[in-house]
């Protein structure tokens, strides 16, 4: 084979490992979370006696994964397949896989081959797995993980033991397009942010089953020394295993943070005012501030700091007997993502009802954050002494935070 024919090329990842994934230069969104840097699609080649393909790519970069593998090996020469995870940035092209390679046995998880089959009708070709089960490659082998709803109930890992590959699918990555497929290679800064979010945006809701499996790995004993997810940089070195692992413990842990995140929207600035009060005492009180209008903020974006943030404060001018539309969409997204050991405060302005304040409270009840200042309301426009209640406010919140980040 002529590898100068190959528009794509893989990349070797260790001994016996390639990266044969795709690069998603242009993505921006991810079912409403904004992916501004793109992402990667990570799919990987294993040379064992019996060559090996774990996951794929999402379907419009079938030509570039095929490609990539074509660099090392004839497609066809692939003996065994893997679905770590059936969503379709990952299955998409599984049919037309399985058709083009023809690999002698595939393995899922249980509910892997429910879930492809829903999507493609393909349960016949997949051999259902569970943990601790292993695939023998010959001179190497797989040993599988079940790692439900992380980020699917169908979700596992797989650990190649010759290189101490763990190939995590979602868990562990971020979505970051970049030419540099290892993380040492990259920012810290920017993988820091990008890894927070996609926590934040994708995995916060589970965060129970990624303490279980946290909590499981060592009794497991593998020896991992890799760590590849399915979108994003690997991490190759110990430094890099034991800082993504941190990460994910901290994550898990969600202890409050002396941070507060102040969201609002308004119609003619008297909620912004009170907002920025509120956040004037927030800093008065001795808490780092992050301040949103929803009307500019994006939703993925506020999940992110919140999910690093010990209070949440929420204001809505009242719109049509409720929330204005921005707020509305924010809650029902962060409500949905699970954050916890919140504390915080709800405020708004009014016209002639001010029934912004209590749908505010229910979303805010519902996310179970503890509401520990009174609300502030205003009609029409706040006075001096409003202002002054608002920024009371924020001093409330933030000697609360304080104490609860000390564990008083
Ligand atoms: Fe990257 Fe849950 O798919």
């Amino acid at each position: 084979m002529n590898l100068n024919d190959q528009p794509y090329m893989a990349k070797k990842v260790s001994d016996s490992v390639y990266w044969v994934g795709a690069v998603d230069w242009d993505i921006d969104e991810f079912h409403g979370y904004l992916t501004p840097r793109g992402t990667t699609y990570n799919a990987f080649l294993i040379l064992a006696d019996k060559v090996t393909l774990v996951d794929t790519v999402k379907k419009p970069y079938l030509p570039e994964m095929l490609s990539r593998i074509r660099s090392v090996i004839d497609p066809k020469q692939i003996d065994v397949f893997v679905s770590n995870h059936a969503e379709m940035d990952h299955s998409g092209c599984i049919p037309e896989v399985l058709e083009q390679v023809s690999p002698t046995v595939a393995y899922a998880s249980q509910k892997g081959v429910e879930a492809l089959d829903e999507h493609f009708g393909v349960s016949d070709t997949f051999t259902a797995v569970q943990t601790g089960d292993k695939a023998d490659l010959g001179n190497m082998s797989l040993t599988f993980v079940e790692t439900r709803m992380i980020h699917w109930p169908d979700s596992m890992v797989s650990y190649l033991d010759s290189d101490g590959v763990l190939f995590s699918q979602d868990a562990f990555g971020m979505h970051l397009a970049t030419n540099h497929i290892f993380a040492d290679e990259n920012s810290r800064d920017i993988m820091l942010w990008e890894v927070e979010k996609y926590y934040a945006n994708i995995v916060l809701p589970y965060s129970k089953q990624v303490d279980k499996v946290l909590k499981s790995l060592p009794t497991l004993n593998l020896d991992i020394r890799m760590i590849a997810p399915d979108h994003g940089p690997i991490w190759r070195t110990p430094e890099d295993i034991a800082w993504i692992l941190g990460l994910y413990q901290r994550f898990v842990e969600q202890k409050p943070t002396p941070k507060a995140v102040v969201v609002f929207d308004t119609m003619w600035h008297s909620t912004e005012k009170l907002a920025k009060a509120i956040a004037e005492g927030l800093r008065l009180g001795g808490v780092e501030v992050k301040v949103f209008n929803m009307n500019q903020a994006h939703r993925s974006d506020v999940a992110t700091e919140v999910m690093n943030a010990g209070a949440l404060l929420v204001g809505s001018s009242t719109l049509n007997s409720g929330v204005l539309p921005t707020i509305a969409d924010m809650l029902t997204y962060l409500r949905g993502l699970k954050p916890a050991n919140l504390i915080g405060a709800v405020f708004g302005s009014y016209g002639w009802n001010r029934k912004a304040i209590p749908e505010l409270h229910t979303y805010v009840e519902e996310m179970g954050i503890d509401l520990v200042a009174d609300d502030v309301t205003c009609k029409y426009v706040p006075k001096e002494d409003t202002l002054m209640a608002a920024r009371r406010t924020g001093e409330t919140v933030a000697a609360e935070l304080l104490k609860r980040c000390a564990g008083e």
